[in-house]
């Protein structure tokens, strides 16, 4: 059956396939010196403003870990929910690689707002603290929330005032532009956001992110970086022909509205089975309580992962290629383990 494990569990959009074929054509330079690199680079243009700087890397990890050291020396700190996947699924990369303490601050829906960050705001120009430097939120959530586009400005001028830096974990953003109904640069550039870890993987491309520089002066140097982080892409354009397929043909925005869509739908179907979701649907994934005693049969059948043990807690999240039969199917299943 369908998974609902997660949106990297399913397979590659036909599109992006027939993009790394495309590219597979004679010599090109390496490293990025390659014609489907600056035909990326326009593109990411074209969708942010002209003032971007961007880079390419394989994953998500590596995106949010190399833009971060790029906002942050060693002293300072990075505030984020305590949901962040940079707190909790990165095996203290962040931590290691900049050097810079992660200070996790709890919220009810994964969204960090000023007054939730304003209490950590302490010890500053007081060597013996580590000193805030950046906020770093995720859009959409690890609770499938989304912030509207007022919410981020308001983070960014708050932000900004205190002297910081704001980072958005984007390995979801195209379905917060979706659900939103917004362009990238209405939610990113015109927000005032610093650096942004901008996801493909997830969203039906094979392997690739991009850290988008909307402030420049952060990118000065950052090649160096990039390479130090062992993220420097010899064959480059396998990952730029992805990121040319995925932004000209709108898949972004298809991709992402199939899975938003799908996980609306499981969400009003699960409800309709008396479950209670613990989140609002916004985007592609669905919170909800089962009973502890049907979920190893459900998993078995199709697996998934408990979010809260000790609350009986599952994430379900919905693909590129979840259609609607796939849904049904599944709620099925569930219905009759319930009865
Ligand atoms: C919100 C978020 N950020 C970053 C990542 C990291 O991506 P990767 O597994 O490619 O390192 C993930 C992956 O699950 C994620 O959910």
């Amino acid at each position: 059956m369908h998974t609902f494990a997660s949106d990297n569990n399913s397979g590659v959009h036909p599109l992006i396939m027939e993009a790394i074929i495309k590219a597979n054509q004679g010599h090109v330079k390496g490293y990025g010196e390659d014609i489907y690199t600056a035909r990326a680079q326009e593109n990411f243009k074209l969708l942010f403003g002209a003032g971007v700087e961007v880079f390419f890397v394989f994953t998500g990890t590596a995106s949010n870990v190399l833009g971060l050291k790029a906002m942050t020396q060693p002293y300072q700190s990075i505030l984020c929910a305590d949901t962040a996947h940079i707190q909790t699924d990165e095996c203290g990369a962040p931590e290691r690689f900049t050097g810079s303490k992660l200070i996790p601050i709890p919220t009810p829906d994964g969204k960090l707002t000023p007054n939730l960050i304003k209490p950590h705001l302490h010890g500053i120009n007081f060597v013996h603290h580590s000193q805030p430097k950046v906020v770093s939120i995720t859009q959409s959530t690890e609770l499938g929330t989304v912030y509207t586009v007022d919410q981020i400005k308001e983070l960014s001028d708050f932000v900004h005032q205190q002297g910081l830096f704001l980072h958005v974990d984007g390995a979801r953003i195209a379905n917060a532009a979706v659900s939103l109904g917004c362009s990238f640069r209405n939610l990113i550039t015109e927000t005032g956001v610093d650096v942004l870890s901008f996801g493909g993987t997830k969203n039906g491309m094979m392997f690739g992110e991009a850290i988008v520089f909307l402030n420049p002066v952060l990118s000065e140097n950052f090649g160096y970086t990039r390479k130090q982080g062992m993220q420097l892409a010899s064959k480059m354009r396998f990952i730029s022909a992805q990121f040319n397929a995925y932004l000209e043909n709108d898949l972004w925005r298809i991709n992402a509205g199939q899975s938003n869509q799908m996980a609306k739908l499981l969400s009003g179907e699960v409800k309709k089975l008396g479950i209670q979701v613990t989140h609002e649907t916004e985007a592609n994934s669905v919170y909800a309580i089962l009973p502890q005693a049907v979920i190893p049969a459900l998993q078995q059948e199709s697996f998934f992962y408990v979010w809260d043990e000790s609350t009986s807690e599952v994430r379900w999240v919905c693909s590129w290629n979840t259609c609607e039969e796939d849904v049904y199917n599944f709620t099925g299943r569930l219905r009759s383990y319930l009865s």
